[in-house]
Order: structure tokens, then C-alpha cells, then sequence
């Protein structure tokens, strides 16, 4: 079970309370002002004399008076260059120096003066503290350093709003990264819905429901359960909705891949790197920890959270190559690959959207193609879809979190390229096209209907992103959830 006591709690207070004893204290300094520490607390003489401030910077002193023990001094920069995304990673640093550390709570000083921008600044703060807390422990038999559990933070009062909802967007990326790294062994369909069940349970503007097997085939949901044939596993299709208190300006749906493991069934994957195959859930990963924060941010749109979840797997009864089946909108697939099996259960979940949801925009994520990482590697999803100004949307959203996503096309000739011999479709193009990306969207795009829609692959960004203090390296990203909170609260 996943629950958010594995997450660092933060409390927040203002700069003209005093300081509260603590072992850690980490204070935030500008390169070329004055470094500003709670009242009472002293430094020895000397000690801040080669402390510049400098983006980065950091120092570790015992403090001589006051209530706290040790002081982490850490340098912002200068005020002319200081960018949302350098703090969160400078806070990112301190957060885990200070789990490295030992401390399991700090506290956190920012008498600094950012004046318009102080919410934001506190949100990406807050983001990089929560964020650079991460860590997966739970499956090793020996007990772990705890890390950080706590947080004090003392700013201004509008830095202290932006904490808020930064703490609330960073613990959503945290429950999708946890969603990601757990082994696939344990983090099956079952398991998907009932954290879903447990979010919906979470929130009264939340509910929930998982339609199984039963009920889809009743929906004539052919395309998605041939995929889990395969398997013993049931497939389910999970349906969040999020309800404002407020009359919802927009109905916005989410659909996220949920193959909690993809071994390519038939046209099974090489070995190699099969075990990375966990993560092809990272897209209802996202879409999870989406309404993690929708919980707490309560913002006026209604929202409509669509997990298809199945695993991919050979077997007697799974997907043959040349097999046909037939999605909820009545379109026939020639199932030519059965590797290319997201699209498969996407294609009902986004009909389904379509028919019965009929949103003002859909956005789908799923770690779709193998060509879209090396298309454009592990620091951008690639984004394509029917609607341009919804890609444009994207692509500022992606601007303004750090959460990088660069557009592709979907023209006529990549659908055409999807087109059947015996079906109405084939799940792969030909092996002369290339240009996978585009064709695993142009095959999407025959089943969102006439719904805005934008599909973004995040098969290269969903883990073993480079090193950026809150994330990197062969773990999840949780990519997805910063960039569609923000979507949500400015669609
Ligand atoms: N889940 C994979 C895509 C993937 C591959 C994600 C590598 C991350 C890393 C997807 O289901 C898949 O197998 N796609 C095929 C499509 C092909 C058969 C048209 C691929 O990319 O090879
Ligand atoms: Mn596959
Ligand atoms: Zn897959």
C-alpha cells in the first residue's frame, strides 16, 4: 500500500515568528545581499566571510547561539538570473544532503525578497524539497537511513501559498514514481485500481470506478481484452472523476497506458532490457498522481481520469500476430505486432472517452515507442494530436514546469499508413515508413473521435532521465504530472 505518510511533511510558518529549536537548519542566501538568519540564532565570527551565495553554494556551520544546532547555508544566485527550475533543483540538493545527512527533520529559512514572483518560487521550492525526499526503501530487508520526514518552513506569506500547492504537486510526482518503481510482480492491474479506490476513498470530489472484464465486454471493448487474454492478470478499465466545489469551467479528460508489464506477448521483446517493462505503466501512473493533487489544489475544472490496465503476456490463449479484433467504436485491427499492444487498449479507453465522457479536450500518455526515445531521448515527451492550439497549450505547459515536450506531426499519410488489408486497421505500419511515433499517434487518432486530443509519448521521459537533483538515473520521473497540473489549473 502506498500512502502519503511515506512522504515528508511540511508545515509552513511566517519569518516574523521565531525560530522553534531544530537540529538542521537550512537557510536560503542571494549572492549579494546579506544572509539573513532567524533572530538569536549566531554564527561563529568568520565563518560566513567566503560564503558568496553563488547558485549552488553551499555551506554547513554549527551555530554558536539560538535554537538551531547546525546551519546549511545554500546560495539562490543573483536576483537577475534566479529561474524557477535552478531553485527546485537547488532545493532538490539541500532536501537530499540533508537525508544523507542523517536529519529526519530540518527546518527551512527564506527571509529573501521575490517579490511578484514569491508563489512561484515557493511552489518550485517546495517541489524540489518534496521531490529530492524520494526514495524506495520499503523492498530491502535491512532498515535504511530514514531520510527526511519533516519540514518547517518559514517564509512570507505569498512564498507560503506557493509551498502549499508545491507540496501537493510534489507529492503527486512522488506517488507516481512510487507507482513506477514498484516491481511489476506487485504493481499489477488489481493492484493500480485499488490505488485509485484509495485516492477516490481520499477525497469526497473524487470517485471511482474499475470496470472489469465482464463489463467491457458488454462495451464491446474487444481491442483492449485481447491484450490481457494473454495473461491471468484481469484487465480493468479504471474511471477517476474529480469533481470542483465550484461550477467547472472545463470537462478535461486523462488517459493514461496502464501495461504493468509489457514482455511483447507473441512478438515477444529480447530479454536485455525486458525487465524496464514495469514502467509501461507510467502514463496511468501520471494520471494517478494527477488527482493526488487535484485533491488538494481543488481547482474548477471537472476532470475525467482514464486508466486502461492489463499486463502483456504469451500464452495460449494471448494476441497472434495477423489476429482481428475489434475496438468499441466498431473499427476492426489487424493485431500484425502484438508488441504494439498500448495502442490496443488506448484505442477503446479513447472511444470510450469519446462516446460517453465527450470531454472538451483529451489528453493521453503512454510510454507508446521504443522510435520516440530516440527520436528525442529522455528529457522530452514527444506530443501530436488533432488539435493545434491544445499542442500549443502542452508545449507551454512543458516550458513552464521544466517538464519538456516537443511536437510531432500526425499527417494524412502516417493514417493512412495504419491502414488494413483485412481490417479496418493494422496496429503497425509497414517496415518501410518509419517515423514510428507519428504512426502509433495516427493510429490513436482514429479513435478520439472529433474531441480535441493530444497524445503525448513519454516512453523516453517516464525514467532514466538525466541527472537533475529531483530526478535521474535508471528510476522514474513521474513525468506527466507537473506538466497537466499545470495544464489543469490554467486551461
Ligand atoms: N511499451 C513499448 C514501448 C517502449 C519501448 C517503451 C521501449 C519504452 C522503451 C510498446 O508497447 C512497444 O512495444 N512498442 C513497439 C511498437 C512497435 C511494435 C510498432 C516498439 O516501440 O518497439
Ligand atoms: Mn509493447
Ligand atoms: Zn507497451
Amino acid at each position: 500500500m502506498i500512502d502519503a505518510s511515506m512522504s515528508i511533511q511540511i508545515t509552513t510558518k511566517t519569518t516574523a515568528s521565531s525560530l522553534s529549536r531544530t537540529e538542521f537548519l537550512i537557510v536560503f542566501a542571494k549572492q549579494g545581499s546579506k544572509v539573513r538568519l532567524p533572530k538569536g540564532v549566531v554564527l561563529p565570527a568568520n565563518s560566513l566571510d567566503a560564503f558568496k551565495g553563488h547558485a549552488r553554494e553551499t555551506r554547513v556551520t554549527d551555530a554558536q547561539r539560538g535554537n538551531a544546532k547546525r546551519v546549511l547555508l545554500v546560495g539562490v544566485g543573483a536576483s537577475g538570473d534566479i529561474a524557477e527550475e535552478s531553485l527546485r533543483r537547488i532545493a532538490a540538493m539541500v532536501s537530499r544532503q540533508a537525508g544523507q545527512a542523517g536529519s529526519r527533520s530540518a527546518s527551512v529559512w527564506i527571509d529573501l525578497p521575490f517579490g511578484r514572483k514569491s508563489a512561484g518560487v515557493g511552489q518550485a521550492i517546495a517541489e524540489g524539497l518534496v521531490m529530492g525526499s524520494y526514495r524506495l526503501s520499503e523492498f530491502k530487508s535491512q532498515a535504511q537511513p530514514a531520510g527526511l520526514k519533516r519540514l518547517v518552513i518559514y517564509a512570507g506569506k505569498d512564498f507560503n501559498a506557493g509551498v502549499r500547492r508545491g507540496y501537493a504537486i510534489g507529492t503527486a510526482n512522488l506517488l507516481a514514481r512510487r507507482l513506477q518503481d514498484t516491481p511489476a510482480n506487485l504493481m499489477r492491474p488489481r493492484d493500480l485500481v485499488r490505488e485509485a479506490r484509495r485516492l477516490a476513498g481520499a477525497s469526497q470530489r473524487i470517485t471511482c470506478r474499475a470496470h472489469d472484464e465482464k463489463a467491457m465486454a458488454r462495451m464491446s471493448m474487444g481491442s483492449l481484452l485481447s491484450v490481457s487474454r494473454g495473461s491471468s492478470e484481469p484487465a480493468y478499465l479504471i474511471h477517476m472523476v474529480y469533481k470542483p466545489t465550484k461550477k467547472p469551467r472545463k470537462k478535461i479528460c486523462l488517459v493514461g497506458k496502464g501495461l504493468t508489464f509489457d514482455s511483447g506477448g507473441i512478438s515477444l521483446k529480447p530479454s536485455g532490457k525486458m525487465h524496464e517493462m514495469k514502467y509501461d505503466m507510467s502514463g496511468g501512473a501520471a494520471v494517478l498522481g494527477v488527482f493526488h493533487a487535484l485533491a488538494a489544489l481543488n481547482p474548477d475544472v471537472e476532470v475525467h481520469g482514464l486508466v486502461p490496465t492489463s499486463e502483456n503476456l504469451p500464452d495460449g490463449k494471448a494476441n497472434k500476430p495477423g489476429d482481428l479484433v475489434k475496438a468499441c467504436n466498431g473499427l476492426t485491427i489487424e493485431v500484425l505486432n502484438t508488441d504494439a499492444e498500448g495502442r490496443l487498449i488506448l484505442a477503446d479507453a479513447l472511444a470510450y472517452a469519446a462516446k460517453k465522457i465527450k470531454p472538451d479536450a483529451m489528453i493521453d500518455l503512454a510510454t507508446l515507442t521504443g522510435a520516440v526515445v530516440v527520436a528525442l531521448g529522455h528529457e522530452l515527451s514527444g506530443v501530436m494530436g488533432n488539435n493545434e492550439s491544445l499542442i500549443d497549450e502542452l508545449v507551454a505547459c512543458g516550458e513552464a514546469t521544466g517538464e519538456g515536450v516537443w511536437a510531432l506531426p500526425i499527417l494524412d499519410y502516417h493514417k493512412e499508413q495504419m491502414q488494413g488489408s483485412v481490417g479496418d486497421l493494422r496496429n503497425i505500419s509497414g517496415p518501410e515508413t518509419g517515423a514510428g511515433s507519428c504512426t502509433g499517434g495516427a493510429f490513436l487518432s482514429y479513435f478520439a473521435g472529433n474531441i480535441p486530443w493530444v497524445h503525448m509519448d513519454i516512453a523516453g521521459s517516464a525514467w532514466g532521465a538525466g541527472e537533475r537533483d529531483y530526478q535521474g538515473g535508471n528510476v522514474g520521473t513521474g513525468v506527466g504530472v507537473r506538466l497537466l497540473v499545470h495544464y489543469l489549473q490554467n486551461c
